[in-house]
């Protein structure tokens, strides 16, 4: 009898961790988007107020008028834009950075990945 509970219990178990990440892949995940930062975008960006590195800080990008970082040299393409980055243009952009901004100096080369780039803007939005 307590085996068989024991057994019941971790099989319960497992159907529920099973059951989890799918769960998880469906809301942009700010925890998965920090970790897509510092893999994908730290080598060249910091999430730090004021601190630009080979691209601007990207602290407060969200809602923040394309090439306006202060004390960053942009190419004109980005200050040129007229974008505003907001998790529209934001999607946009990092699919594929050069087709929103021909000519910018990102030389990134986008993310297929929807998830990836729900979540690392999720993480951006936090960055406030
Ligand atoms: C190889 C370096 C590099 C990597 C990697 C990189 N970027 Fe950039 N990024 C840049 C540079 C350089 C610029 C400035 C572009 C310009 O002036 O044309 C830029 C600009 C931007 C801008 C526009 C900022 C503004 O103030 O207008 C955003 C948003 C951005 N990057 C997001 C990201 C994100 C998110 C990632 C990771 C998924 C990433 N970048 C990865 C180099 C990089």
């Amino acid at each position: 009898m307590r085996m068989r509970l024991a057994l019941g219990t971790v099989l319960a178990l497992s159907f529920i961790a099973a059951a989890l990440p799918l769960h998880n892949a469906q809301a942009a995940s700010v925890a998965a988007g920090k970790r897509v930062f510092r893999q994908r975008c730290a080598i060249c960006h910091s999430d730090e107020k004021g601190e630009n590195k080979i691209g601007p800080s990207l602290f407060g990008v969200v809602g923040r008028k394309a090439g306006t970082e202060a004390g960053y040299s942009y190419s004109a393409a980005n200050e040129k834009s007229g974008l505003t980055w907001d998790e529209a243009t934001l999607d946009r952009y990092l699919q594929n950075p050069r087709k929103v901004i021909p000519g910018t100096k990102m030389s990134f080369p986008g993310m297929p990945n929807a998830t990836q780039r729900a979540d690392v803007i999720a993480f951006l939005a936090t960055l406030h």
